[in-house]
């Protein structure tokens, strides 16, 4: 199950990555907002990442107007780990090496075709775990309190 966020200058994006999830046979759940009102980004970005931290949802691919914004709120969430990407390459390595969970992106940043082309990348890489392992393990330890 895949989550789904944005503010409201992600709307029509969001749209566009429901498609894409379709046509790939991905599940989603969407946690708003769908009203093109001015809101505020962290609402929505917390409940998609709760959502993956809680393992209601097991990714999350969220949307405000540069991807930023979504993306800190959602990294405040423990046991996420959010990239914010508007190329190809950098998504998928954040999947291969880093085991992203959340995605981000600007809907003011990249448009639609090459979100599409984003998403698809990084839903579809696989963690390589081994030497990304301890690292990983790392990031999780910081998040914990502990020091490295
Ligand atoms: C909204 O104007 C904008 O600030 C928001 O969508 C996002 O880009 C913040 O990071």
């Amino acid at each position: 199950m895949i989550a789904l966020a944005c503010d409201h200058t992600g709307i029509e994006l969001k749209k566009e990555i429901m498609g894409l999830l379709d046509s790939l046979g991905l599940a989603w759940k969407d946690f708003g907002t769908n009203e093109p009102v001015s809101c505020d980004y962290p609402v929505y970005g917390y409940r998609a990442a709760k959502a993956v931290a809680d393992g209601e949802c097991d990714r999350a691919i969220l949307i405000c107007g540069t991807g930023v914004g979504i993306g800190i709120a959602a990294s405040k969430v423990k046991g996420t780990r959010v990239c914010t990407c508007s190329d190809v390459y950098t998504a998928e390595l954040s999947k291969r090496h880093n085991n992203s969970n959340i995605l981000t992106m600007g809907a003011r940043v990249v448009g639609p075709d090459l979100a599409k082309m984003i998403a698809e990348h990084w839903l579809t890489a696989t963690y390589e775990g081994g030497r990304h392992q301890r690292r990983v393990d790392m990031i999780t330890a910081i998040e914990n309190g502990e020091a490295l």
